[in-house]
């Protein structure tokens, strides 16, 4: 299969040193990618900004902004069965970018925000018979606003993770997930290493696909 696969961040400009971002590393996702290239899939990586190696046998492509996520996203999907969206695309950007290092000289300061494109919400158009799945990132009520996401959006699945964990979620080898689908009550997962999530999820989406 052609599999596209989403991870890390994006980093949305304030001035020319400074950004808005999130604690994403981008492992969850390159995990992702590198077990569905290991099991003999087309993958094509698209993330942003981390400090990971491209993955051998995997087309890389990186980005910064959520609005550049889009442009790539939006132009792989037709080429690909499937999309995996575990990149934690920023929801809010400053409002207007400041040309010039902004001083510190003042004692506050506010910042004006807008929210980025959702990426996965902007390509459901092009879905059709592809699966698309989703992640979510939560604190609380995480299968809940799961589910609420997957109905939202029509997806075959979301891989809901519970980002209040230390053991789990943004940065650590190890995650804890439940997958949330419409036809089938929410499993959750074992803690284990983000590679053998990556297993379990890609081994998933090989049955569902079939
Ligand atoms: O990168 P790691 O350090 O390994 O951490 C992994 C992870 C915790 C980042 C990953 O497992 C994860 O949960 N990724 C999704 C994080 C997230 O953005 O969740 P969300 O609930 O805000 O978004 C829900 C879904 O919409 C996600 O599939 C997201 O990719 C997508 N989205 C979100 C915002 C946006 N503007 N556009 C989107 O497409």
């Amino acid at each position: 299969m052609r599999i596209l696969v989403t991870a890390g961040p994006t980093r949305e400009a304030i001035d020319p040193v400074r950004y808005l971002s999130n604690r994403s590393s981008g492992k969850m996702g390159f995990a992702i990618a590198v077990a569905a290239a290991g099991r003999g899939h087309d993958v094509t990586l698209i993330t942003g900004p981390v400090s990971l190696p491209s993955p051998a046998g995997v087309k890389t492509v990186r980005i910064g902004t959520a609005e550049e996520m889009l442009v790539a996203v939006r132009g792989h999907v037709p080429g690909c069965e499937v999309l995996i969206m575990a990149a934690a695309v920023a929801d809010w950007r400053p409002k207007t970018f400041a040309a010039q290092k902004q001083k510190k000289d003042v004692t506050s300061a506010t910042l004006e925000l807008e929210r980025t494109p959702d990426v996965l919400q902007s390509v459901l158009p092009l879905k059709g018979e592809r699966l698309f799945i989703g992640f979510a990132a939560e604190t609380e009520h995480v299968v809940e606003y799961a589910q609420r996401k997957l109905v939202a959006k029509g997806l075959e699945a979301v891989v809901a993770n519970d980002v209040s964990r230390g053991d789990a979620g943004f940065e650590v080898d190890d995650n804890q997930v439940t997958l949330v689908t419409p036809d089938a009550a929410p499993e959750a997962w074992p803690l284990m290493s983000k590679r053998e999530v990556a297993e379990r999820l890609v081994r998933w989406v090989e049955q569902r696909a079939c």
